[in-house]
Parts: structure tokens; sequence; C-alpha cells
């Protein structure tokens, strides 16, 4: 039976006022113990979770930075640190940066702060927050005999909320979460992903009671059914291969411009799954915007949707093949293992099959120079038909150029019945892949790329 997080019992929350200004060595759990047991002060019980702000330990941990008053050295030397305190940058908007820190902490600026500190100080979050809770919590039974539970909080932005909230950054003597899964609510729903952030909650109660400006850093939270699980607040980040959100939207957008040449390569199995027609002529448009001489259009896509049409072409095409190497002498186990190679467009879901047409062509008196505008329009119109598999493949459509139709325009011209100016060029298989073939690397430039 999985109890509820919450014990029903009236939870009180006591600001711990009246300390003082802390620094490298203050004994923060004399400190707290001596103001929460001033006469009228709340004292400190079994079963208490002192909340902290991480502030107070940066302070006493060595983890202030000297820095100058000046505004503009002073953003300079924070941009640096937020830097130093980064191991990834999630998302930049304007001044803003989310960063994740070496105890995975993603948050604003790396936890690098100004507040709160004096004005030529700049504050770190103290370098292992969870072993700053457990010291603070070793030492109060130490110096008192009591056991407590210490959460240490850190102010954050969420996402899509606006806002801030304290959260726990650090926590010792308290399960930081409360799983649901396996009960049932009074309806019997299965509540199967609620996971509450326990520590969380706390810390954000407790600064209800701590503030930014009275100079109160401690509060003491009581009435909580307190369960240690050693869990500690590092159990609280969300691991980055289950987080939806591992970067920031902008960064994200870029990383798929990046990346969406790398998507595509042949794919010679496709699934049954029949690509969605929306999504062919989605990728038709972006392949048409490829670049073309004389602001033309070379390149004309042909989709062949009548199956019996297509299985004409391609049936005509490979007994033409067939004679063409029977003349060539090949052996007939030759001759079916080279036609064999062409069964890709049989079976692949779609075919498209895109034609060089040099309509707006500039001509020349003489050949040289017509010859070399054909190039142009053939190089233009390959163009289209690369643009055509990259916007497939980015959309998750794997498809292979087969060059074949090439060596049999005249068939292909005659069969679909087009001018004698559309010259094929080649054929592209289209499908969903029977394997996702996941991103290819760059390619090695070795001896491809010249720099003169
Ligand atoms: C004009 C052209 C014709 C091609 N013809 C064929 C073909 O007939 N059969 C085939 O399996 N692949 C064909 N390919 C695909 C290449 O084999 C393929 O691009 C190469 O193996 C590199 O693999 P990748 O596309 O995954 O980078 C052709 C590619 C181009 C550009």
């Amino acid at each position: 039976m999985i109890s509820d997080h919450a014990s029903g019992a009236p939870i009180e929350i006591y600001p711990v006022t009246g300390l003082g200004e802390f620094g490298p060595g203050s004994d923060i759990a004399g400190e707290i113990i001596g103001a929460a047991e001033r006469s009228g002060g709340p004292g400190l019980r079994d079963g208490d979770v002192l909340v902290v702000t991480s502030k107070i330990f940066s302070k006493t941990e060595g983890r202030m930075v000297p820095a100058p008053t000046g505004a503009e050295e002073r953003d300079q030397l924070r941009r640096k640190l937020i830097s130093d305190e980064t191991v990834r940058i999630l998302a930049r908007k304007n001044a803003t940066w989310i960063t994740e820190n070496r105890n995975g902490l993603v948050q604003a600026a790396a936890g690098v702060d100004g507040s709160n500190v004096a004005r030529d100080q700049i504050a770190l979050l103290p370098l292992d927050p969870d072993a700053s809770a457990a010291g603070l919590r070793r030492r109060i039974t130490e110096l008192y005999g009591r056991t407590v539970a210490v959460i240490v909080t850190d102010t954050m932005g969420r996402a899509w909320r606006t806002g801030q909230t304290d959260v726990a950054i650090g926590a010792a003597g308290i399960a930081v979460s409360h799983g649901y899964d396996g009960s049932v609510d009074g309806y019997g729903n299965p509540l199967i992903v609620t996971d509450i952030a326990v520590a969380d909650e706390i810390a954000a109660a407790a600064d209800l009671a701590k503030g930014k400006l009275g100079g109160v850093p401690a509060a003491i939270v009581r009435g909580l059914r307190v369960v240690d699980d050693g869990t500690t607040a590092r159990d609280l980040v969300r691991p980055v291969e289950e987080d939806l959100f591992r970067l920031g939207t902008e960064e994200s957008i870029r990383q798929g411009h990046i990346e969406a040449l790398r998507t595509r390569r042949s794919v010679r199995t496709f699934d049954s799954r029949e690509v969605e027609p929306e999504l062919l002529h989605e990728a038709f448009a972006d392949a048409l915007t490829a670049p073309a001489p004389h602001h033309t259009h070379p390149v004309r896509f042909v989709w062949l949707r009548d199956p019996a049409r297509r299985t004409r072409l391609l049936t005509t095409m490979t007994e033409r093949w067939r004679a063409d190497l029977q003349s060539d002498s090949k052996t007939t186990e030759s001759i079916d293992k080279r036609l064999g190679r062409g069964q890709i467009l049989y079976d692949a879901p779609q075919v498209v099959i895109p034609f060089l047409v040099a309509e707006g062509a500039h001509t020349y008196p003489d050949a040289r120079r017509n010859a070399c505008e054909h190039t142009m329009f053939t190089v233009a119109a390959g163009g289209a038909v690369n643009a055509l598999l990259v916007a497939l493949s980015a959309r998750g459509v794997g498809s292979c150029w087969i060059g074949s139709t090439i060596f049999a325009a005249d068939t292909v011209r005659e069969v679909l019945d087009l001018d004698g100016r559309w010259e094929p060029l080649g054929a592209v298989a289209i499908g969903y892949p029977t394997a996702g073939a996941g991103l290819r690397p760059p390619a090695d430039t070795d001896g491809l790329v010249l720099e003169l």
C-alpha cells in the first residue's frame, strides 16, 4: 500500500531570524541552533526539515569571488564565471543563458549570482550541495543531538512558467521524491507517472517564510512525515536521455538545420507503410527551391502514382536492358543478377522520376557553349533531385536515387508519353526505411576539398 506524501496534519514553517553575516569557516549549524533556540524561537526538533539557502554555503565554503563594482567589468566577470561553471549550454536568448553545471543542475546562468552578496562579490553555487546538506545535518546531530533533514535551496525559473520558485539543490536525511506508481486514487485511476518532488515542494514552501530581502536564509519546516531513503537532490536531476527538452527551441532548430543533410543515405529496403501524399508534396515544394540558372525550373518530378503504369515502364525498361546486356555477350546468370538490382523500383512504395527540362536555356551560335548551357541545367536539376532526397530524409522518409532511366530515356518518354526534350535523370525509390538509419557522420574531406 503506497501512502500519500501529505500527512494530513498541519505543517508549520518558521523563519530562522536573527542570523548574522556568514563568512569563510562560519559554523552554520551552531549559528542556526543558536538563532532557533533564542527565546521565542522555534527551536530545532527531531523530524524537522531545516531549509537553508545555498548562498550561506557559498559564503562559508569559499565560493565567493571578489568582483569589480563597475557594471561593465562586473558583468564581464559574471559571464566568465558562468562559462567556467557550465558544462553544457542548453539555450541562449539575449542575455539569458540556460546552462547545466557539474551537478547536472539546469538553470539560468549556472547559478552564478550577484544578489544578497556584497557589491564587490559574486556568488558561485556550492561545489557539492548534497555534501553541504549532509555536513550540516551531521553537525547538528553532533552539536545538539537532534536528527533533522536538511535541504539546500536555490531560486530557479521553470520552463513554460513565468516566475521563479525555490528548489532543492542539496538534500540529506529525506526522501527527495514520493512516487505513486502502483497506487490508485479514490476514483480507481492508477497513478502511474505521479512522482512528487517533495524536496522541491518543501524548498518552495520554506521560501515563503525566508523571502529574499529580510536577511532570513533559513527556515524550519515542521509537521512533515519525513522518510529517509538515502536519496539526495542529485536524484531530482532528470537524466539527459529522459529529457524531452535537452536543448532550447532555437538551439534544437539550429541543430536540425545543420544535421538535415546528414539524415540522408541511400535506403534500399522499405517497410509497408505508405508515404503520406501531403508529405511528398511538401518535399517536392522544398526541392523546387533548389538553385537554378536564369530563374528557370530545370527539373520536373514525375510521381508514378498509377501502379500499372509503373509496372509497364519497368518491364519495358527491363526487357530493353536485357537486350542490351545480351548484345554485350553476358551470361544469363550475370544478366539476371544485373536486372535483379532494378527490383527496388518495383518494390518501393513510391517512385518519382526526375527529368531535366532545359526550358529557358540560352542558345548560342556554337556547339561548345550550347553544351555548357546543357551541363549547367543538368547540374541544377541534379541539385534539385538531391534536395528532394534530403527533404524526404529530414521528414524520416527514405529514398534511393537509381540511375537506370538515364540509360533508357526513349523508353521512358515513350511509355510515359512525354516530350522529346524531357531527359530522365534516374528514378527515386521512396518509402519508410525498414530500419532507422540514424545520422551519418560528416564525410572525410581528405583529398576532396582543395584550398588553393
Ligand atoms: C545519379 C545516381 C545514380 C545512382 N544509381 C544507383 C543505382 O542504380 N542503384 C543503386 O543501388 N544506387 C544508385 N545510386 C546511389 C549510390 O549507390 C549511393 O548514393 C552511394 O552508394 C552512396 O551511398 P549514400 O547515398 O547512402 O551516401 C545512384 C546515385 C546517383 C547520384
